[in-house]
């Protein structure tokens, strides 16, 4: 069994779908353990407690620098004892060696079909450039932004009478299916970060 912890910053439903699917034995080997975030009184942390599952907000103002904060993070998840680290809308760069110590344990949800569209806006990206598809992703974090080798990816097409908000939620709808599965492959040891 291994243990996850979901690193968030708000809203949290990919995080609550991926313990739902824990909880009903569709994400399998794991144990939701941790929930950390960066900001203090965001739905995300609500969602832990309707769980069960713990929470900590280690709250990057409190840190003078990003090398503080991520070994605040660290030393939480080590004495928290977790195996895989899942960020799940957290939107905080982490530094160098905090993604060097867990490389190949740590991954993220992206809403887009990388490479197209990395950064913090790529649903509003890709609505703006007014391409015929756009996707989810699921990656390993590398030291890059939205570079690390990808886990699985799935399209999602931009239908002719789309408004942002309805392309937005098939979006978040694609990403609830695609996290899950992505965490069985990794959790099978079917797929392993270059
Ligand atoms: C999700 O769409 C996730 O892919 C995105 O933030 C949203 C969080 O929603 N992440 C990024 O853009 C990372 N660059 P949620 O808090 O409801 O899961």
């Amino acid at each position: 069994m291994k243990r996850l912890a979901f690193l968030v910053s708000g809203n949290g439903s990919n995080m609550a779908n991926l313990i739902r699917r824990i909880k009903k034995g569709e994400i399998r080997r794991a144990e939701a353990a941790l929930v950390i975030s960066n900001k203090p009184d965001v739905k995300a942390l609500g969602r832990a407690l309707e769980f069960g599952v713990p929470s900590v907000v280690i709250s990057h103002g409190d840190y003078d620098s990003r090398e503080s904060f991520d070994e605040a993070l660290s030393e939480c998840l080590d004495r928290h004892k977790i195996d895989l680290v899942c960020l799940c809308g957290f939107m905080r760069i982490l530094t160098e060696g905090f993604v060097r110590k867990y490389y190949g344990r740590l991954v993220n949800i992206h809403p887009s079909f990388l490479p197209d569209f990395p950064g913090s806006h790529a649903i509003r990206d890709a609505w703006n450039a007014g391409v015929k598809e756009t996707g989810v992703t699921v990656h390993f974090v590398d030291t890059g932004v939205d570079t690390g080798t990808v886990i699985l990816q799935k399209k999602v097409p931009v239908l002719s009478g789309d408004t942002f908000e309805t392309l937005e939620t098939r979006i978040h709808e694609t990403e609830y299916d695609v996290y899950p599965e992505a965490l069985n492959l990794v959790l099978e040891g079917k797929v392993s970060a270059r």
